[in-house]
C-alpha cells in the first residue's frame, strides 16, 4: 500500500505518469467518471482550507466516488484528546483513502503508520505540501512544457511556507534548475533544505532580499502568502507582511513568458490588476490541482481503467 507523505515518496516516472493522467482526464473526463464508484475518501482537516480540502472532494466526486468530511479539529473527536494514531485507525474502518491536513509536522506520516488505508499528506504545519507540489508542477509543465533549464523564484515566506519546501524538493531532480530565493532575511528558507535538498543535489541557487534585481533572470516566479498562522508574535507578522506586493509596475523588466504561480490563498502579495495579465496563472493552478489529485487518487487506489 502506497501513501503521499512526502513528494520524494514519488519516482521522477511517477511524478509524469500522474502528469500524463491528469492530462488524459483533462481530455477524456467521461471515461473517469466511474473510476471510482463505491469507494470513500475521508477528508481530515484540522486547519483551514478552501482550495485543497475542496479541489480533493471534487475530485473523488468527479470520479465517481463519495467523501466524508471533518472540517476542522473543534468538530471532531481530537478536541476530545483523541490521538492523530486513534483517529487514523477509526477512519481505517469507514473509508479507502485519506486525504489529512494538520498543523504538527508529521501527523500525516503518524497517521500513515496506524491506517489500513493509503494517506495523503494535505499539508502539514510548516513542513510539506506534496499534493500542491502536483498541481504546481502540471501548471509548470503545460506553460512551460518541461522543468530542465528554468530559472524558478521563490518569493515571500520560504521559512514557514510548506508549499515552497515541496517544490523546490520536486525541481531538484531536473537538470539544469536553477532556484532565486527571495525573502526578508527572517524568512529565508530553512538551512535543512538548502542543505539536503539544494546543495545534495549540486543545484545552483541564489539568496536575495530584492525582487525587482532579480525580475529579469526568472522564467517562474512563485509568490507566496506571509504564513501568520506560524508566527509567535503578532508584531513580527505585521513587520513582515507586505515585504512585497506584486504589481504591474514590478513586472516591466519581467520575461514575456515569465508565468507567475502563487498556492493561493493571496492577501496582498499579488495586486488584483496583475490577474488580467496573461503571465498569472495562479487560478489555472487551482484547477490543475482538482486534475492532479484525481490521477492521485487513482494511483494509490490501484484503480486500472
Ligand atoms: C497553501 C497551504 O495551505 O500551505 N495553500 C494551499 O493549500 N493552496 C498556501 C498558504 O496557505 O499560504
Amino acid at each position: 500500500m502506497r501513501n503521499l507523505i512526502d513528494i520524494q515518496d514519488l519516482s521522477t516516472t511517477e511524478i509524469e505518469e500522474l502528469i500524463g493522467v491528469a492530462e488524459d482526464i483533462i481530455e477524456n473526463p467521461k471515461k473517469y467518471a466511474e473510476a471510482c464508484h463505491g469507494k470513500k475518501l475521508a477528508t481530515l482537516f484540522f486547519e483551514p482550507s478552501t482550495r485543497t480540502r475542496l479541489s480533493f472532494e471534487a475530485a473523488m466526486y468527479e470520479l465517481g466516488g463519495n467523501v466524508l468530511s471533518v472540517t476542522d479539529a473543534l468538530s471532531s473527536s481530537a478536541a476530545k484528546g483523541e490521538s492523530v494514531a486513534d483517529t487514523a485507525k477509526t477512519v481505517s474502518c469507514y473509508a479507502d483513502i485519506i486525504a489529512m491536513r494538520h498543523p504538527k509536522e508529521g501527523a500525516p506520516l503518524v497517521a500513515s503508520l496506524n491506517a489500513s488505508i493509503p494517506v495523503i499528506n494535505a499539508g502539514d504545519g510548516g513542513h510539506n505540501h506534496p499534493t500542491q507540489t502536483l498541481a504546481d508542477i502540471l501548471t509548470i509543465h503545460r506553460e512551460k512544457g518541461h522543468f530542465e533549464g528554468l530559472t524558478v523564484g521563490f518569493c515571500g515566506d520560504l521559512k514557514f511556507g510548506r508549499t515552497v519546501h515541496s517544490l523546490i524538493s520536486a525541481l531538484s531532480r531536473y537538470a539544469g534548475i536553477h532556484i532565486v530565493l527571495i525573502s526578508p532575511a527572517e524568512l529565508k528558507l530553512p538551512s535543512y533544505i538548502k542543505k539536503d535538498v539544494l546543495q545534495k543535489n549540486g543545484i545552483p541557487y541564489e539568496q536575495t532580499t530584492d525582487l525587482l534585481a532579480v525580475m529579469p533572470e526568472l522564467d517562474i516566479l512563485y509568490m507566496t502568502r506571509v504564513q501568520k498562522e506560524r508566527f509567535f508574535n503578532e508584531e513580527d507578522y505585521l513587520r513582515l507582511r507586505d515585504s512585497y506586493i506584486l504589481t504591474p509596475d514590478k513586472l516591466k523588466t519581467a520575461k514575456a513568458d515569465l508565468s507567475i504561480l502563487h498556492p493561493l490563498p493571496r492577501v496582498n502579495e499579488i495586486a488584483v490588476a496583475i490577474d488580467d495579465d496573461p503571465r498569472a496563472v495562479y487560478f489555472k493552478q487551482v484547477k490543475n490541482g482538482k486534475y492532479m489529485r484525481m490521477a492521485l487518487i487513482l494511483k494509490l487506489l490501484e484503480v486500472v481503467l
